[in-house]
Order: structure tokens, then sequence, then C-alpha cells
């Protein structure tokens, strides 16, 4: 049976070997905010993927929110991510940075006791994994506008960093209740400047961070990854303003032309909740003009689906990536999944990272 996840696909100049795409997944093994020679081996060990997307990188100091986790504003980080690039690319790979900023969702024991910033003063009510362990968010400082026109500079400058490092490409993370996200929502959103409010000035700051990244990368090498359903953790909830929102954002997003558009399906836990889109492959398919890359719970039989019904044009697969460096060779040869520890996802070393076999290995 032929698979659709097997296909290649062009993303304008790019060209990649199948559809199954790693999704970005924080793993906390860089020492000092810095990518090093284990992650190269991580990320090498996985470059049968279609595409890789990294783990979010903070675009500068103020971006942070997790313990060893790497950056992209500093020459010893471009330097850091080289190694990673080249050993990917040495295996035949494609890689792309994701953009981060975690905007409220940081905590005053990463900047010395100062605020975390966010579009408004509003508290998420969640935890912040501080260098002591979860402690409880707190109030963040409401962003002025030369701050927010700040932070779309440091987007743009991770974005030149990300190339001189060597990726093929950048993600913009705009979604999982990070900073821009947070301006999407207008629980997190009460500002009544033009970054609150409407719609489109809700949706501005990532229009701006695309218009300052196209003039250092070609947008057919940018992505974007939006959570239109998420609900529930980071404070973030749905509202009658979410679908309007995403919808909007969508739609502006076809004036772009960019490598893909990365979607996240709805939790199936959630999808009864008012004002939520259960279906976020379905609804943004047709709405969406480019690539498209869907993820979330997927297995190889339903993202054979997802691709065969004309749905999405890519799966990018998450926690399957982890336990399974070869899983496009997995998914060739019907073969069993192993399972990853959660335990070790965000532990230091090697274990539970480098030392998942594949199935050659295995059989060896
Ligand atoms: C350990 C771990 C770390 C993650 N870190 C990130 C991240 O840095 N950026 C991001 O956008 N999503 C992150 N995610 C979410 C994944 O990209 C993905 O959306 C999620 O795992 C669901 O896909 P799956 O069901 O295929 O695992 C992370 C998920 C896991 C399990």
């Amino acid at each position: 049976m032929s698979q659709p996840l097997l296909e290649p696909i062009k993303l304008h100049d790019l060209e990649l070997n199948n559809r199954v795409i790693m999704a970005p997944m924080t793993r906390s093994r860089a020492v000092g905010n810095v990518a090093n020679s284990l992650m190269a081996t991580y990320y090498a060990q996985r470059a049968s993927a279609g595409l890789i997307i990294s783990e979010g990188s903070q675009i500068s100091e103020q971006a942070v929110g997790y313990i060893n986790t790497p950056g992209i504003y500093s020459a010893e980080q471009v330097e850091g991510w080289k190694q990673v690039t080249d050993a990917v690319h040495k295996e035949g790979g494609k890689i792309f940075l994701q953009l981060w900023h975690v905007g409220r969702m940081s905590h005053p024991d990463f900047h010395g006791g100062k605020l975390p910033v966010a579009p408004s003063p509003i508290n998420p009510n969640d935890k912040a994994y501080t260098p002591e362990g979860f402690k409880d968010t707190v109030t963040p400082h409401e962003l002025t506008i030369p701050e927010i026109k700040q932070i779309v500079q440091d987007f743009k400058t991770a974005a030149r960093n990300a190339i001189d490092a060597g990726f093929d490409g950048v993600e913009v993370h705009a979604s999982n209740g990070y900073l821009l996200h947070q301006f999407f929502v207008s629980t997190a959103n009460v500002r009544t400047d033009e970054y609150g409010g409407s719609v489109k000035n809700r949706a501005r700051i990532l229009f701006e961070v695309l218009d300052a990244i196209r003039e250092v990368v070609p947008q057919h090498r940018i992505g974007v990854r939006l959570n239109p359903s998420m609900h529930g953790g980071f404070g973030i909830t749905v509202n009658e303003d979410t679908i309007p929102t995403f919808d909007y954002i969508v739609e502006q997003m076809n004036k772009y032309s960019l490598a893909y558009l990365h979607l996240t399906e709805a939790s199936p836990a959630n999808k009864d909740v008012p004002h939520i889109e259960p279906q976020v492959a379905k609804r943004y398919r047709p709405l969406y003009t480019g690539n498209l890359i869907i993820n979330g719970g997927f297995k190889q039989k339903t993202g054979n689906q997802v691709i065969a019904d004309g749905d999405a044009d890519m799966v990018a697969f998450g926690v399957p990536f982890i336990g399974n460096p070869d899983l496009v060779e997995r998914f060739a040869e019907n073969a069993e999944l192993q399972q990853a520890d959660p335990g070790k996802f965000y532990a230091p070393g090697p274990e539970g990272y480098v030392d998942y076999p594949t199935l050659a290995e295995v059989e060896a």
C-alpha cells in the first residue's frame, strides 16, 4: 500500500524527501543556553525526517522561560547551533529553527527579579519552570509600544542568526500560549492601542514579525506555527473571538509566500468546548493556499489518511520522534514503534535522548 507520508514534497525551492516532519520539542540539553555536540547527535539521528523543526530557541534574554533551552541571540549560540546544522546536513537532512519568546510564561528568577513581559498585566495563573523548579507565574509587565518594536527587531536578528548558523529556514512560534499567542487572545490582551481590541490589532505583531524577518530571510524559508484550538493551560482559553481571530490570521497569511503554516489539532478532551474549532485541519485547509503541516496525536495510519483526504500536505510528529530516531524507516517497514520515556523528556544528559535504537540496530 502506498503511503502519502513517504511521498516527497517541494516547499518552493526546498525539496523534502518525505512528509514526515519532526515537530519542535524542547529537550533541555543546552547547558548554558548554547547548543552542543550531544544535541547535534540527537538531531542527526533524526535526519531522515522530511524536515526537522528545532526545539523552541529564545530570541533574546527576555524571551527565555525554561532551563537549559538554547538561544539564538549571541555569537556563541550561533556557533553552538552550527554543529547541529552541519551534522543534520551531513546526513542529508533539512532543519528549520523555531524562534521563541515565552512572554508571561517566564518568571522573575530568570531576569534578576524583573518581571516577564506580556501584552497586558494579566497573570496566566499557571506554573513557570524556573532554575529552582516549578513556581507560580506572576503578573507580567505590560509591554510599551517601543518595547514591542524591540521584540519585533529581536525576532529579525534571531532569524538572521539562524541563517548564519546554517539553518534552512525558521519557524515563528506563534502558538502554545507563548508571547505571540498571548497577543491574539482577548483574555490575555486587553490593550487599547493598535496592538489590542480588534482582531486586526491583536494579530498585528505577528505580521510585523513576518515583515521584519522577510527582510533577512526569504519568505519561502519562513514557517509559522499556530494552535487555534488551545484551551486550558498557560491561561489560554477559547471564546467567541477565537475562531474569527484565527480565520483572519490564516487568511492574511495567504498574502505571504511562506514555506508552510503549521497547525495543531484540538486536544480530544476539548472537542466539545463551546467556541472551539474541533477540526483544525478541516477548517483551515480550504482557507490557506500554501503548504499545510498538521500536528497533534497523529499515528502512521491517521497521518497517511489526513494527507490522502486532502486536509494537510505534511504531518508533524512529536513524541513518536523521541522514541524512534528512524521514524520514517519504521513507517516504510510498517514496523512497531518504541515508546519514549516521558521521565527523560527534559532530563539532562544522553539518557532517553540519543539512546533509542534504530530498527536496524535492534535487529542486528
Ligand atoms: C517534550 C516536548 C517538548 C515540546 N516542546 C515544544 C517546543 O519547543 N515548541 C513547540 O512549538 N511545541 C513543543 N511541543 C509540542 C510538540 O511540538 C507537539 O505539538 C506535541 O508533542 C503533539 O504532537 P505529538 O502528538 O505528535 O507528540 C513539545 C512537546 C513535547 C512532548
